[in-house]
């Protein structure tokens, strides 16, 4: 079966909105500021005992997929660094049950040694060339493309016609997923990851872009292209090869985790920048600024704010009791705001003096997109500050808020330039 074969055999879907009511089970628009709570919670202990998204009251149904275990988040840096750095304690198959039931058995709910055979693997695929083709084939051109449509304007939402749709065309160039099926599989990766708040849905999405995966699949093992699903079709390490069901996993990863991250912290990164018009000029007259720009805009609003794990074994995670067993919310968000590390954590300063930040998580499951997430949020933004001067926030529009409990990042940006 070919793939219009296979999506002729798709159903047509209703008129549901896969994005907004993602953004409403994750806290947009409700959740403004989460940090001084966090704050207080933090002061109290570096690791809570309880749900942090329950704090916010978000989230219930995803408690119910980890079912009684008892739920901690750690919120200092110490404890969040501690957590990520021992796998043997803390353990990622706390992911099978909640986004792994969607996305299958990838290397996010790995532990070691499979971890470490599946992504040595899978890195491979990550290389310095594919790096520099993605750059110049994909990444610019789709920046460039989406600038095309509203430079003659003078004025645009950076949101809606910019940060939003180029991650998803990056992710669907680099994996060479044809661009006209791109609204079918983008809808059907949101549904996918909002299982906590549409738990049918998401396993209705997962077996849809499941169905369509695998006939790409099997495409690109008969006739290989110059592309990603090619590449993961044929890798091999150590006589070991990725059978269909681990290639769809790890693509039922890499699509929600390409695009839906970098939409959001290139947005925060605008939005910090736009709101502190001093620190803009200072970056777009001097782009060796930019680096920085980027890592204080990663610490200042991560894009998504925690991850799980869970405890293998009765431990201590800076100096607080964890049971065997626990789930634990690894805040990230909370770790990067920690002022035993960062004065003044809530203000965005491109000028502090930096300590890595840790929104890429650490240790064996560290963010392995996050070259590709810095190059293209670089790529972005010197071509809209080359092509769109004088950018500025349209004074007649409302002041953009950044919000959201799992995802964090601003629903406009309404700009002016020229
Ligand atoms: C600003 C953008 C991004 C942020 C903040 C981010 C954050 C993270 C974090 C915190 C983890 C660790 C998860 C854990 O330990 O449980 C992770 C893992 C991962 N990220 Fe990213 N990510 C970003 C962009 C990307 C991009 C662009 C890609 C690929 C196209 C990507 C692919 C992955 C993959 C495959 C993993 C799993 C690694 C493993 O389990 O070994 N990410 N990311």
């Amino acid at each position: 079966m070919t793939t219009d074969e296979h999506l002729e055999t798709v159903e047509d879907e209703d008129d549901y909105d896969p994005f907004q009511a993602l953004d409403q089970a994750f806290g947009a628009g409700t959740v403004r500021d989460p940090y001084p709570k966090m704050g207080e919670l933090r002061r109290k202990s570096p690791v809570y005992k309880g749900s942090i998204w329950a704090e916010f009251g978000m989230a219930p149904q995803e408690a119910g997929l980890l079912g009684d275990a008892p739920i901690y988040s750690a919120l200092s840096y110490d404890a969040v660094t501690q957590v990520l750095r021992s796998g043997s304690s803390f353990s990622s198959s706390a992911y099978a049950n909640t986004i792994g039931i969607v996305m299958g058995h990838s290397i996010l709910e790995m532990d070691e040694p499979e971890h470490n055979t599946y992504r040595a693997l899978i890195e491979q695929t990550f290389n310095k060339r594919e790096m520099e083709r993605w750059e110049a084939d994909i990444i610019t051109p789709t920046v460039n493309s989406f600038i095309d449509r509203f430079v003659d304007r003078g004025k645009a939402d950076l949101v809606h016609e910019f940060t939003f749709p180029f991650p998803v065309h990056v992710i669907t160039g680099m994996l060479g997923l044809p661009k006209e099926d791109l609204p079918k599989f983008h809808r059907w990766t949101v549904e996918l990851i909002n299982i906590p708040g549409d738990p049918a849905r998401g396993m209705r999405a997962s077996q849809k872009l499941h169905d369509y995966l695998v006939v790409v699949i099997d495409q690109r093992r008969k006739e290989p292209r110059e592309d990603l699903i090619s590449l993961l079709a044929h890798a091999e390490l150590d006589g070991t090869r990725l059978n269909d069901e681990e290639i769809c996993a790890f693509l039922r990863l890499l699509l929600p985790a390409g695009a839906e991250t970098t939409y959001r912290s290139s947005g925060n990164l605008l939005c910090g920048l736009l709101t502190n018009p001093d620190q803009l000029n200072a970056v777009r007259d001097d782009r060796s600024l930019l680096p920085q720009a980027i890592e204080e805009a990663l610490r200042w609003e991560p894009p998504l704010l925690s991850i799980m794990r869970s405890a293998t074994e009765d431990t201590v995670v800076d100096g607080v009791p964890v049971p065997k067993g626990a789930s634990i919310m690894v805040s990230v968000a909370a770790a990067n705001h920690d002022e035993s590390r960062w004065d003044d954590p809530e203000t965005f300063n491109i000028f502090r003096k930096r300590f890595p930040h840790i929104v890429f998580g650490f240790g064996a499951h560290v963010c392995l997109g996050q070259h590709l997430a810095r190059m293209e949020t670089s790529i972005a933004l010197n071509t809209l500050f080359d092509r769109c001067p004088n950018l500025r926030l349209d004074p007649e529009a409302d002041e953009p808020q950044i919000t959201g409990m799992i995802f964090r990042s601003p629903a406009k940006l309404p700009v002016l330039f020229g």
